[in-house]
């Protein structure tokens, strides 16, 4: 088999808002998603169950023969990435780096806001990184539980969705930007701009992700000339509402054409 995927994964539908920003800017790559739908949340696990879920993922995608894995889950990224970077040869990439890269970068953004699950604030992962990276910064965290799971059931738009992000930003209003350390908050952009009366820059990983993947496939010459296989997604449990949340995300309504379910 080629080596010419790019792997990805997450605990269920929020790997898609990184999933479908790469596909936007790499539209020529084939890519391999996994979505662990059978031990979805991660966030509110140990960070032991992580790296060992963690691990699983990578397995799977290094079985794939991708050519580099994309941890399209802040969870995973905060408790495992650093531990796993090391174990593997082939380039492995998370989602806080580069936007702690990008916040490096704009020097007008140094008050941030960070949300996430409780497993991701319990790392300090982020604020960890930035205040490693940008000595003057300011960082508020917020551990957000009940998003992720609102998400994966399709609640990010309702009145129960407006009144749980207003009472998880209520703190969140004087920040010059907002990180959504978690890939499924993104779901809830539009509901956390009008909280945040679009004074805040929301900070979506999915769009930098796609981004540094461009310049390390380029650095590493790897980058693929055409579209072959397209994309792949994989789920550990097929029974779940990921076909119905990803189809609405995904602006595709053949979305389950593109769905195995798999044992790992
Ligand atoms: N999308 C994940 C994250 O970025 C995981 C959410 C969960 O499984 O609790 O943290």
């Amino acid at each position: 088999m080629e080596q010419s995927s790019i792997g990805m994964f997450d605990s269920g539908v929020g790997g898609l808002t990184v999933l479908k920003e790469v596909e936007k800017e790499l539209p020529q790559e084939n890519i391999i998603y996994l979505g662990d739908t059978k031990r979805f949340p991660y966030g509110s696990k140990s960070k032991e169950s992580i790296i060992q879920l963690t691990q699983k993922g990578i397995e799977f995608l290094t079985s794939q023969n991708v050519k580099v894995i994309v941890i399209a889950c802040g969870t995973a990224t905060s408790q495992a990435l650093e531990e796993k970077k090391k174990k593997y040869r082939i380039p492995i990439i998370g989602i806080i780096d580069g936007t702690v890269q990008y916040i490096k970068k704009k020097e007008d953004l140094r008050k941030i806001g960070v949300i996430a699950t409780s497993g991701t604030i319990r790392s300090r992962g982020w604020e960890k990184k930035l205040k490693e990276q940008i000595p003057d910064i300011e960082v508020k965290s917020k551990a957000c539980p009940l998003l992720a799971p609102m998400a994966e059931e399709g609640w990010t738009n309702n009145e129960i969705a407006r009144l749980t992000i207003r009472e998880y930003l209520k703190d969140m209003h004087d920040i010059d930007a907002l990180i959504l350390g978690c890939t499924h908050y993104p779901l809830f952009e539009p509901l956390i701009k009008e909280e945040l009366k679009n004074k805040v820059e929301i900070i979506h990983t999915g769009k930098l992700i796609s981004q540094q993947l461009k310049e390390l496939l380029k650095g590493l010459g790897e980058e693929s000339v055409e579209k072959k296989a397209g994309t792949q997604i994989y789920l550990t449990d097929r029974e779940t509402n990921f076909i119905q949340v990803a189809s609405v995300l995904m602006e595709n309504r053949e979305i389950a054409k593109k769905i195995e379910e798999v044992q790992i």
